[in-house]
């Protein structure tokens, strides 16, 4: 994640504090998204960011709640996630053992099914005013995400079972935000109808960032020099294209193939002669691109990131490190 941030334990929530980092690209295009996302959470909807991996969801949920100034109640969409996740539940269990005082070698063990209520994140972020990130929230069974339901719609919590005190219900405070992410590619799994929840978001469909936006990310995660960066990122960007792909390579393929050369320190050149360098981003965009390994795609894949390479890296410098 680009935003830096800590934790903090509050009973039994963490809350994560999120603190502006200096690794953060703004360029037009993130900026326009960011304005967008922030007038609608200021407008009083939770927003929603889609995308395929890699176009920056995670970074730029981080970077709302960042602007949003309170503290982020973190929840990660799980097949396994269920509602006491999200809001709490009774747990907690009594168990003790006596000496019978009659019959001293018998040990009774007592066990008291008196639980209490402990509240779980959402709970914990609806009460408080903080912001809330759902990160890949479509993972996560429907059945789970519907608490969400009528806190987004009417501003209240429900609670299944008698909460403590008998509270059934609590008032979400105004403060209170809510940011999603998913990525489409995976609701063609399971859990697909997150209509009712969907319904209730402003979602906005991220793109693959533009070429500046990328350039400057590779430049800045992976240190490489600007002129060598924008190399790495034509390159990237020719396969994505080209269409000719399962999977489209994104900024993470940028900055892997940064990276990796990177780590050859110094010993490998973004050149086109450079048998190491046109193995690496064939490596890389190859395994990014299919990820069931299929012959076909992984042989158009080389067609295009070997004319890629002679197109955009003349010989010359290209070093790598600036
Ligand atoms: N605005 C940005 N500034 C700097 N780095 C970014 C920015 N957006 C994304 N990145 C980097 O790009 C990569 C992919 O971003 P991420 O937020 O993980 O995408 P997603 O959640 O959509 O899969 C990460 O390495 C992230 O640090
Ligand atoms: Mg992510």
């Amino acid at each position: 994640m680009t935003t830096k941030s800590y934790e903090v334990n509050e009973g039994t929530v963490t809350v994560v504090q999120p603190v502006a980092s200096k690794d953060f690209i703004e360029t037009p295009f993130v900026r326009d998204v960011i304005d967008r996302a922030m007038h609608y959470l200021k407008a009083g909807f939770p927003v929603h960011l889609r995308g395929i991996a890699g176009t920056g969801k995670t970074t730029m949920a981080l970077r709302l709640a960042e602007f949003l100034d309170k503290p982020v109640v973190w929840l990660q969409g799980d097949e396994e996630l269920s509602t006491t996740h999200l809001i709490g539940g009774d747990i907690g269990y009594h168990r003790r053992s006596l000496r019978d005082n009659f019959i001293s070698s018998v040990l009774k063990v007592e066990e008291d099914a008196s639980r209490e209520w402990v509240d779980n994140r959402l709970t914990h972020a609806c009460q408080n005013g903080y912001t809330l990130i759902y990160d890949e929230f479509t993972r996560s069974r429907p059945e789970a995400n519907n608490v969400l339901l009528s806190v987004l719609q009417e501003g209240v919590l429900n609670f299944p079972t008698s909460r403590g005190k008998g509270e059934q219900v609590i008032r979400v405070h105004p403060d209170f935000h809510a940011i999603f992410t998913s990525n489409p590619e995976e609701y063609a799994g399971v859990h697909r109808s997150q209509d009712a929840l969907r319904d209730r978001l402003v979602t906005l469909d991220l793109e693959c960032f533009d070429r500046e936006t990328e350039m400057r990310i590779t430049h800045k995660k992976s240190g490489t020099a600007l002129p060598d960066a924008a190399k790495i990122v034509d390159i990237v960007r020719s396969v994505r294209e080209s269409g000719q792909y399962e999977f489209a390579p994104t900024v993470r393929g940028c900055l892997m193939i940064a990276k990796a050369v990177h780590a050859y320190k110094g010993k490998v050149k973004i050149q086109k002669t450079d048998p190491l360098f046109r193995q690496i981003c064939l490596d890389i965009l190859t395994s990014e691109t299919s990820r069931i390994g299929s012959k076909t795609t992984a042989k158009k894949v080389k067609d295009i990131v070997l004319k890629a390479i002679s197109q955009y890296c003349k010989n010359g410098n290209g070093n790598g490190h600036g």
